[in-house]
């Protein structure tokens, strides 16, 4: 299991398998901080950061960046427990102007893609000049929907599995551990 520090013995007894280890995690992000630089030089770009599961990736890849740009966090939730819900409620964009900016959602996952349509869809309405997408984790599912925005941003593949960690939770719990896992059955 390679998580780059100790891992606590309660989590090892829940955790089954560990998929990204906080190494590489940090290795990718820096990677992605030298793209996005590059790519938004001059563009002051707005990390439009979605909430919950997307904190610690965007407080990472912030800190990677090493041109100015805002941050802003709104809420968009569809799932309950492990299972999408298929409605995507979308809050917290009151009081955020957009308009004329490059907007670059970071998201945690993108799993069947409705969260990620809902949004750039959302945000495209209140102005931006362009709306892209960072996200952390693809999970390489056959669910996805066909219509689904192009992710411009990636740090990782992954296999169709619930995962938890860096982030993400299972009924709000594991979003503290500092690597990727499958949480076991
Ligand atoms: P989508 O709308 O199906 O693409 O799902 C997107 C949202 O569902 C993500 O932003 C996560 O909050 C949540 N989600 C999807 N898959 C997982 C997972 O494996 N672990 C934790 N949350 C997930």
């Amino acid at each position: 299991m390679e998580t780059g520090g100790p891992v606590p013995q309660e989590w090892c007894s829940e955790i089954g398998e560990v998929l990204l280890g906080s190494t590489p995690i940090s290795h990718r992000i820096t990677e992605l901080g030298v793209d996005i630089s590059r790519d938004y030089d001059g563009k002051n770009p707005v990390l439009v950061v979605v909430l919950k599961g997307s904190f610690v990736f965007a407080a990472d890849l912030s800190r990677a960046l090493t041109i100015p740009h805002r941050v802003e966090f709104i809420r968009a939730r569809s799932y309950e427990g492990d299972k999408s819900t298929g409605a995507v409620q979308v809050t917290g964009l009151e009081g955020v102007d957009l308009a004329n900016e490059h907007v670059i959602i970071v998201e945690d996952i993108v799993d069947t893609g409705l969260t990620l349509k809902a949004l750039t869809k959302r945000l495209a309405d209140l102005g931006a000049a362009s709306v892209v997408t960072c996200s952390f984790l693809m999970k390489m599912t056959s669910r996805r929907q066909t219509n689904t925005p192009d992710v411009r941003y990636a740090a990782f593949d992954i296999p169709d599995k619930f995962v938890v960690g860096y982030g993400l939770d299972y009924d709000q719990r594991y979003r503290h551990l500092p690597f990727v896992g499958v949480v076991k059955k």
